[in-house]
């Protein structure tokens, strides 16, 4: 059977850079407490009006449909992942096609929604494709466009210190290279806690969640049952994006190791096999807190949450695309790709490069 391989791999982030002065100067925040807490340094925004995730992701496409050596009418499949689409609906994916030119070759384009664990969940569905034969040139993209919902005002600093925006991309391919290519992907989820990192508003539910409508603002008269927006959540905080920081951190560096040795595994290597893991950047403390339970060496993880902050679905393809052009991945080297974010969901899957 076909093993998939990644054939191509392409990065865009905006070249706006927002360090965490800059943030000091529009909320109650500081350096000292972001790069403490997190290990972020800087991220990078869209200009307003600029661009938009599916832009992104087609200028990072660009970049790994020309490192795998094909041409954009030839890829057969699209994979978004994303949390920050341009639009409610349709998806992302469609946008991709159109901004790649290939709308005429009528390919599937299909969207995801699992968050920081989007890219793993994408690249599942892809080899599962790929194995059967039934696509041949997948193109899986990450990205996406924070800087548009966070709350800049003191009262949204918990959340809107760690995002940032970009993209990452990534070509899939069939091989028959002997051991080459992906070797196991596990991906998982548990919605018993969906809202401690979530973003819940606007949207459809009515209410439904909520013993108190009050919240949102929602009237109790059924006419209003179908209303996206109140003027209360235009007013409030309800519209950005909530996470209870501390159970998410806890959770995160229990489900990170326990994904890691599940596809370590069920292919019977041990954690001395790693070439390179490359975790979702969540946080560099997370990073290092998983680093320090698997006993990894530093030179075994990478880390660039320092320069982009959390981009979510992009991450990995973005670590991806520059652990490569930093020469840290070579012909044969094991890699590990890990992620944990909303939903809760996570994943991992173990790559023979
Ligand atoms: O990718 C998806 C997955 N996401 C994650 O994995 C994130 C997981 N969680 C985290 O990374 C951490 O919980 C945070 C970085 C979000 C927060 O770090 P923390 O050490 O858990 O801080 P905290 O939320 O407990 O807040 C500590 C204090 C609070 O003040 P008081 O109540 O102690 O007076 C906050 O109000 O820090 C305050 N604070 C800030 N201060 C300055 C919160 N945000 C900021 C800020 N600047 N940006």
């Amino acid at each position: 059977m076909n093993r998939t391989k990644i054939a191509g791999v392409g990065k865009y982030v905006p070249d706006w850079t927002i360090t965490n002065f800059d943030l000091e100067k529009v909320m109650e925040t500081s350096d000292a407490w972001i790069q403490e807490r997190s290990g972020i340094v800087e991220r990078h925004y869209i200009r307003p009006g600029e661009e938009t995730s599916s832009v992104m992701g087609a200028k990072a496409s660009k970049i790994a449909i020309e490192k795998a050596g094909i041409e954009p009418k030839d890829i057969d499949f699209i994979i978004f992942a994303t949390l920050s689409p341009d639009y409610y609906f349709p998806g992302n994916g469609v946008l991709l096609q159109r901004h790649l030119g290939i709308t005429g070759t009528e390919i599937p384009a299909l969207d995801v929604r699992n968050q920081c664990s989007g890219f793993i969940y994408g690249l599942e569905v892809a080899d599962q494709f790929i194995k059967t034969g039934k696509y041949k040139n997948i193109l899986l993209v990450g990205a996406e466009y924070h800087s548009g919902g966070l709350d800049f005002t003191t009262r949204g600093r918990g959340v809107s210190v760690l995002f940032g925006d970009g993209a990452g991309a990534v070509v899939l391919q069939p091989t028959t290279e002997e051991g080459k290519g992906v070797l196991t992907t596990h991906i998982h989820s548990d919605g018993t806690s969906a809202e401690l990192l979530a973003n819940t508003s606007p949207a459809m539910h009515g209410g439904y969640y909520d013993e108190d409508k009050e919240k949102y603002g929602f009237s109790d008269d059924s006419e209003y049952r179908y209303v996206v927006m109140t003027q209360k959540m235009l007013e409030s905080d309800l519209l950005y994006p909530f996470m209870d920081g501390q159970e998410v951190f806890k959770t995160a560096v229990r489900k990170f190791p326990e994904v890691i040795i599940e596809a370590l595994k069920s292919t019977g290597y041990s954690t001395n096999d790693l070439k390179l893991v490359i975790p979702h950047q969540a946080n560099l403390r997370i990073s290092q807190f998983v680093q320090k339970l698997l006993r990894l060496r530093d030179d075994q993880m990478f880390n660039n949450i320092q320069k982009y902050g959390n981009t979510t679905a992009a991450s990995i393809p973005i670590a991806l695309s520059e652990a490569l052009d930093e020469g840290k991945l070579q012909d044969g080297d094991l890699l590990m790709l890990a992620a944990f974010g909303s939903g809760f969901t996570w994943g991992s899957a173990l790559i023979r490069w």
